[in-house]
């Protein structure tokens, strides 16, 4: 996407330009003089280091910040012990922030071995003003702070922190702006994540996401397929849609398409081998949807339906939309429709106002729809929620007790679903070696489960046919009985 001489022909005398991406090519070639000077000074380039907390679109936007790093000539390291150090920070839960702080006191430590290093925060968490106020008063060694909406600017503000001293700040309430064009590094030269949309416009009571990620956004689907295409170009087999409710894709285009139909162009794509997204709100999940999906060819057998509670009363007291009931009819359209897919959904325990009956209720959904795998969480409080302020917050200790009978139903069907599948022989990506035994390499089937099975690195990014033999809960040991492409 990107080539060295792009940057050098940037004539860097003149002002830097108006329009975007223009204007973040111009700052790249700026930091690149930077760093061709520190390299002259150390006799070697600078290292960055850049380590991401939370969900996909975080790991998507940690992929554009480091493309965003190498155009400036800075080398990838793999530990904090770096030149440039970014954390890109996750706010759903409170821990992901008590992580962050306790690491921001290790930093501290390098940073006075290391004076000249740089330390910046962005993401999630820095849209909230009292993580600012407690940067700023208890961590006044972090040089830059940005947000989640002007991430695009990075090259931007990366070039102010190398030449200003003193923390710089730039959080932007809200943008409509969508900035095109700017290079990515992939982790894995054969996925790669794709976002749709950005923002989310539910608010779901207990959900910071809507004020830190602003207001729902979708990108144009011209914008999306030439992403798609350039990433097949380039080796891409399979691509993940990005969004918080990919189910609301289109609706606010000029031109406005279902995300169906974004699915069905996506499909004519040569070279892409398999489409996955996340995640689909269950009140927004279309017809149309289940359609495309059961007559496609690279759909991925594996929905991420978010559940969240089982109980009605809790569902309206969360602002989802739907019920016990209606959720449980569309889980059972989708089996009908599609009996080879997997279900998998996210639940809170522990929302305020939350019984034990409540919790019957959420286990009982789990048992009927035989959830694949089931992301389970405590309900933590955000403050400027309308959940924050409600005042039955439930006792930690009621929490813990239905946390523990959820997650062993979750379990169980978890298990049950997995071994359905012993004997069979299904397609998986060949994604790494595995850590453990470097004889094996791993594989993700269409349907989300991992088998690992005798092979060697040529495999990766391949499409092969392993037979699953060992069901070990969540994952397989198999044999691969034929490579493909
Ligand atoms: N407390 C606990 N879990 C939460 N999630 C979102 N907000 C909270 C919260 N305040 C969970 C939801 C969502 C997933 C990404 O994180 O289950 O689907
Ligand atoms: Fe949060 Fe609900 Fe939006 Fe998901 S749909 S990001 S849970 S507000």
């Amino acid at each position: 996407m990107l080539n060295e001489l792009d940057l050098d022909q940037i004539n860097l005398c003149m002002e830097p330009p108006g329009e975007e991406p223009a204007r973040q090519y111009y700052f790249m070639a700026k930091c690149r003089e930077w760093v061709k000077d520190f390299e002259k000074k150390n006799g070697r380039p600078p290292s960055a280091f850049i380590q991401t907390f939370g969900c996909q679109m975080n790991a998507k936007d940690s992929e554009k910040l480091t493309g965003i790093l190498e155009a400036a000539g800075y080398r990838t390291a793999d530990s904090e012990e770096a030149d440039f150090v970014l954390y890109n920070t996750c706010t759903v839960r409170d821990n992901a922030n008590q992580r962050v702080y306790g690491r921001l006191g290790v930093l501290n430590g390098l940073k006075r071995k290391n004076p000249s290093m740089k330390i910046a925060l962005c993401g999630c968490m820095m849209q909230e003003t009292a993580a600012i106020e407690k940067i700023k008063t208890s961590y006044r060694f972090v040089d830059l702070i940005f947000g989640t909406h002007n991430i695009y600017k990075f090259a931007e503000l990366l070039y102010a922190a190398l030449e200003d001293h003193g923390m710089i700040i730039d959080i932007w309430e809200n943008t409509d702006q969508i900035v095109e064009k700017l290079p990515a590094k992939r982790k894995f030269p054969f996925k790669s994540g794709v976002n749709i949309m950005f923002g989310c416009n539910n608010f779901c009571s207990y959900c910071i996401v809507p004020y830190v990620r602003g207001r729902e956004r979708s990108r144009s689907p011209k914008d999306i397929i030439r992403e798609a295409e350039a990433l097949a170009a380039d080796g891409v087999v399979e691509i993940m849609l990005l969004g918080q409710n990919v189910n609301s894709y289109g609706k606010n285009l000029d031109e406005p398409m279902s995300f169906a139909g974004l699915l069905k162009e996506i499909e004519k794509i040569e070279g892409i081998k398999r489409i996955r997204f996340m995640t689909s709100h269950p009140k927004d999940l279309s017809d149309e949807l289940i359609e495309v999906m059961k007559h496609s060819k690279k759909i991925c057998r594996h929905l991420h339906l978010p559940l969240q509670s089982g109980s009605t009363k809790i569902l309206t007291a969360m602002n989802r939309k739907y019920t016990k009931e209606q959720y449980l009819a569309l889980a059972e359209k989708i089996r009908k429709e599609i009996p080879d897919i997997s279900i998998t959904t996210d639940i809170i325990v522990g929302f305020p106002g939350e019984t034990p009956e409540d919790v019957d209720h959420t286990i009982d959904v789990v048992k009927q729809v035989e959830y694949d795998n089931a992301f389970t969480f405590i309900y933590s409080k955000r403050t400027g929620t309308p959940a924050a302020a409600m005042e039955n917050q439930v006792p930690e200790d009621v929490v813990k007790e239905g946390f523990d009978r959820l997650l062993d139903t979750v379990q169980k069907t978890a298990k049950k679903r997995a071994a359905m599948l012993q004997g069979k022989t299904m397609e998986a990506l060949v994604e790494e070696k595995n850590e453990q035994d470097p004889t094996l390499m791993t594989g993700r089937l269409s349907n989300n489960i991992l088998v690992h099975f005798k092979g060697d690195d040529t495999l990766l990014g391949k499409l092969v046919t392993v037979r699953l033999e060992e069901c070990h809960g969540f994952y397989y040991i198999g044999t691969m009985v034929e490579g493909k492409n």
